[in-house]
């Protein structure tokens, strides 16, 4: 039988306390005894030296594009010297790239709308979008230790900003093809923007990869329609794909598509297109334009986890973060050169996608989305292998792939490469017969029932549960793996047994990011309702746990405040300082947000940029230091 390595050094804290908000104090961040959790950078704080935003305005566009943006989720820091350059590797540990993602807004906190549940009837303007807009995307910070202290280098050639507006490139298969053109682009080559950017990644040649999740909230199709399709077989292919992408009527609310016509999907279809990608960005160069990696393929990517074998084989696994939707894998055709920084640069234009089949007795396959194989022909819908990429979800379903409960993060071990993916929760799995995603996209996403299985082994699974595999004979490229599952999440107070699960240690649910450190303990974060009632009364708020792959042992070591989700978490290279994620602290659009959460400005995780006078809660990056100057979890 397979045994995980354990960690090197082990877990060394004690557990904090489940947090119960029970007094007005709790709304902090909270680590161990012997840590120390501050504010490092939130969501307005210049990235220059022009003044930071005043979080009890409206946020412009104008100061947004030189602050940090709204909802912060995956990160990784970049260590200096800059790749590439002979500088002195010394400062590595006190000096890097802090590059984050900004997921989306509640756009009542952007325009400065009160109560939050009176911006559906707030008569909206291009100026409001452009704000929310600019609020989205991806953040570089220069980040040092200066005194003892982690702090952003207001004055750095490096920091930048990437917005839902900012010019991208398309490359790989799917650029330049027809479904990718639109009016303002008729090559198919340039998109505007990259949006909820949710977790991420990053490579050895230095670049981060960020993902895009929930793209298809900012779309409408106003009409049910499609302006210009005359065919009504091309009418309804249009239309099922929008469906199979969740794209509806009125969108997740955001309102774009009332003042920006490329978010009506029913006039400019292609431009949906062009959303759904990973992208690569190169940190180093801030003249870079980022580049959406078509070959990997288009769906709600959670994350984008980058392992490499010993002989240089690149692989790129990414979690579709639906209910009963995929686990996929990218294998680049041509090696990483570690000599030749340069010779990397279009390495995920070229590969081939496969999609995971969980087998009942413990064994997978990895199932190619290779046009003209498995059914994927011009026949059934698939007219070259740019409209496989560009239909993803359809050719994996044609392709008979396992759907999943919900895959979020990916995480390898350093050493063994062993991979874990959490799979936060799903409610729509167990059916009576058993249906599956139609194949033309005529069924909605999340529509689906079908029955649970060995890799998603319980009917409403509220907790989640976290799955890992091991490729045939550690080949990061192979065709076969595998699997088991390495907890099912719970409370073990539960009354009903398939709730409680089966952690040894810290309960918690609803696993999303995950990452293991350089000595090979894995680090959980959650994204649950955050406010420690109902199925979340004896677990408490959203946390970060730390976890040993080889015993399972789980301890709590971060919990959060109200309303909350923890996500994104990377560390200097030498394990001291841990910067975490707090996103949407307060985020109930039932009531005002500012009575749910005054984090971070109430000034409980050090002082803040608006100087301790909370007016509405912001998502932030924490710091996380031991007092002893020693290894995070050590
Ligand atoms: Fe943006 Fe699946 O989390
Ligand atoms: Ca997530
Ligand atoms: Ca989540
Ligand atoms: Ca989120």
């Amino acid at each position: 039988a397979y045994a995980a390595p354990a960690p090197v050094n082990g877990i060394g804290f004690d557990s904090v306390p489940a947090n119960l908000y029970l007094s007005p104090g709790d709304d902090a961040v909270t680590v161990p005894a012997g840590y120390t959790a501050r504010v490092l950078v939130a969501w307005g704080d210049s990235l220059t030296q022009a003044p930071h935003w005043n979080p009890g305005s409206a946020m412009t566009e104008t100061v947004q594009l030189h602050a940090f943006g709204a909802h912060v989720d995956g990160m990784h820091l970049f260590p200096f010297p800059p790749m590439g350059s002979s500088g002195s590797p010394g400062v590595a540990n006190i000096r890097g790239l802090l590059v984050t993602n900004h997921e989306y807004v509640d756009p009542p906190l952007v325009n400065n709308i009160t109560p939050a549940s009176s911006y559906a009837t707030t008569p909206i303007t291009l100026d409001m979008v452009r704000a929310q807009q600019a609020a989205h995307g991806i953040s570089v910070v220069e980040v040092w230790k200066k005194n003892g202290m982690w702090e952003v280098q207001r004055t750095s050639a490096f920091n930048r900003r990437i917005t839902g507006n900012s010019l991208c490139k398309l490359s790989g298969p799917a650029a330049g093809h027809d479904l990718m053109k639109t009016a303002a682009d008729p090559g198919g080559m340039n998109v505007l923007g990259t949006l909820n950017n949710c977790s991420n990644g990053h490579t050895p040649w230095g670049t981060y990869l960020t993902c895009e999740e929930n793209w298809n909230g900012y779309f409408s199709n106003e009409t049910g329609d499609v302006a210009g399709a005359n065919d009504p077989e091309q009418k309804r292919r249009i239309l099922n794909g929008q469906a199979r992408y969740g794209i509806g009527k009125g969108g997740f609310g955001y309102r774009w598509h009332e003042m920006d016509a490329r978010f009506r999907a029913d006039l400019n279809p292609n431009e949906s297109h062009r959303f759904g990608w990973v992208v690569e960005i190169d940190p180093w160069d801030p003249k870079s334009t980022p580049v959406k990696r078509t070959a990997l393929g288009r769906f709600k990517h959670e994350n984008a986890s980058c392992v490499v074998d010993p002989d240089n084989t690149v692989v790129i696994y990414m979690g579709d973060d639906e209910r009963n939707e995929y686990l996929y894998k990218f294998v680049c055709a041509n090696k990483y050169n570690p000599r030749n920084r340069a010779a990397n640069r279009d390495l995920l234009d070229s590969g081939t996608l496969f999609v995971a089949r969980f087998n009942a007795d413990g064994g997978g396959k990895w199932l190619p989305l290779v046009w003209n194989q498995n059914g994927l022909t011009p026949a059934n819908g698939f007219a070259d292998q740019a409209e496989v990429l560009i239909k993803a979800r359809q050719a994996a379903d044609r392709a008979g792939a396992t759907m999943m409960d919900r895959p979020e993060w990916i995480a390898a071990h350093p050493a063994s490469r062993e991979v874990y993916m959490t799979l936060t929760n799903n409610n729509r799995r167990g059916s009576n017969p058993p249906s599956g995603n139609s194949i033309d996209g005529s069924t909605p996403a999340g529509s689906a029932r079908p029955p649970v299985d060995a890799a998603n082994p319980r009917l409403d699974n509220r907790y989640g549960h976290i799955i890992r595999w091991r490729e045939n004979m550690g080949k990061a490229d192979a065709l076969d793996f595998e699997w088991d599952i390495f907890v099912e999440c719970g409370d073990k107070l539960d009354p009903q047994p398939h709730h409680r699960g089966n952690i040894n240690g810290d309960d918690y649910g609803a696993p999303d990011g995950l990452w293991f450190d350089q000595d090979g303990r894995l680090w959980i974060q959650t994204d649950q309702a955050g406010d420690a009632t109902g199925d979340w009364a004896n677990i408490g708020g959203n946390v970060m746990l730390c976890a040993n792959p080889s015993t399972g042992e789980t301890r709590r070591f971060l919990t959060a405040p109200k309303y909350c989700e923890v996500t994104g978490v990377t560390s200097s290279p030498d394990g001291k300082a841990l910067f975490v994620g707090i996103q949407h602290p307060g985020e109930d659009w039932e009531t005002h947000f500012t009575q749910n959460s005054t984090w971070p400005d109430s000034g409980q995780n050090g002082p803040t940029t608006a100087g301790g006078s909370p007016s509405k809660p912001r998502s932030a990056v924490v710091v996380i230091t031991k007092d002893d100057g020693g290894v995070i979890g050590t």
